[in-house]
């Protein structure tokens, strides 16, 4: 199966990725996790992305198309694979249907986050993750079971993202309405746009959107 999370900043696209791929056993993809790794590799693409993703800006669409390109086609991802935070602009979505194209292949769906924007900035300013598993949790929302100890792995060490402040919000935002939004009527417009309240707690947005891939053909 072929996944798209759509969705504004703090919407729960990880959230609900992660969930997704470990009960279905697909790949995340997330570019924004690939960005800020390879900032913390040190790579060219990376030190040029950190700059722009410090102000909340869109990284260029040839580097994430790039990116995403090289990525979907390692053998993990043959079964299928769950897009998180790509595409982002309608030059990325042609470029992924004529990457799936070659292939004589599509997505199979996109979920559509549906977020009310107000609660958001609570959402990412709270965000916080496990420095060695990845695991996300918030401060208020999803707290580990036992304070300050991954549930995960056990590590007492946790990140925060350097983007998670509230001025950077604002652009992210901005970028999110003027840049990501219109792929919602491209995906109606495809047929295979699914809405879920993104809003609901975390478990029920889970449930959702299970019921939605339970439904698919
Ligand atoms: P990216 O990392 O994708 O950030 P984003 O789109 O701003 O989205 P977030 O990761 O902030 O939110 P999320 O929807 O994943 O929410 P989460 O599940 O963590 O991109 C970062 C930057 O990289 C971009 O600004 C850009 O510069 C660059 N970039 C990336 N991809 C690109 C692309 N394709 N093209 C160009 N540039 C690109 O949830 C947030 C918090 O809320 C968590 O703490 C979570 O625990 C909590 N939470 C989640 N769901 C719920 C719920 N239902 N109820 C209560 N709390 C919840
Ligand atoms: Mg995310
Ligand atoms: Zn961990």
């Amino acid at each position: 199966m072929k996944l798209i999370l759509l969705g504004p900043p703090g919407a729960g696209k990880g959230t609900q990725a992660q969930q997704i791929s470990k009960r279905r056993g697909l790949v995340q993809l997330s570019t924004g996790d690939m960005l800020r790794a390879a900032t913390r590799a040190g790579t060219e693409i990376g030190l040029k992305a950190q700059a722009l993703m410090d102000k909340g800006e869109l990284v260029s669409d040839e580097v994430v198309v790039g990116i995403i390109a090289e990525r979907i086609g390692q053998p993990d991802c043959k079964p299928g694979f769950i897009l998180d935070g790509f595409p982002r602009t309608l030059q990325q979505a042609a470029a992924l249907d004529r990457m799936l194209d070659d292939k004589g292949d599509r997505m199979d769906a996109v979920v559509e986050l549906r977020a009310d924007y107000n609660q958001l900035v609570e959402r990412i300013v709270g965000r916080y993750a496990c420095s060695k598993c990845g695991e996300g949790y918030h401060d208020r929302f999803k707290r580990p079971k036992v304070r300050g100890v991954c549930d995960v792995c056990g590590s007492t060490e946790f990140t925060r993202r350097a983007d998670d402040n509230a001025e950077t919000v604002t652009t992210r935002m901005m970028a999110y309405y003027r840049e990501t939004s219109p792929l919602i009527g491209y995906y109606f417009c495809k047929g295979i746009l699914h809405v879920v309240d993104g809003m609901a707690p975390i478990d029920e947005v889970s449930a959702a959107i299970e019921g939605v891939l339970a439904k698919l053909p």
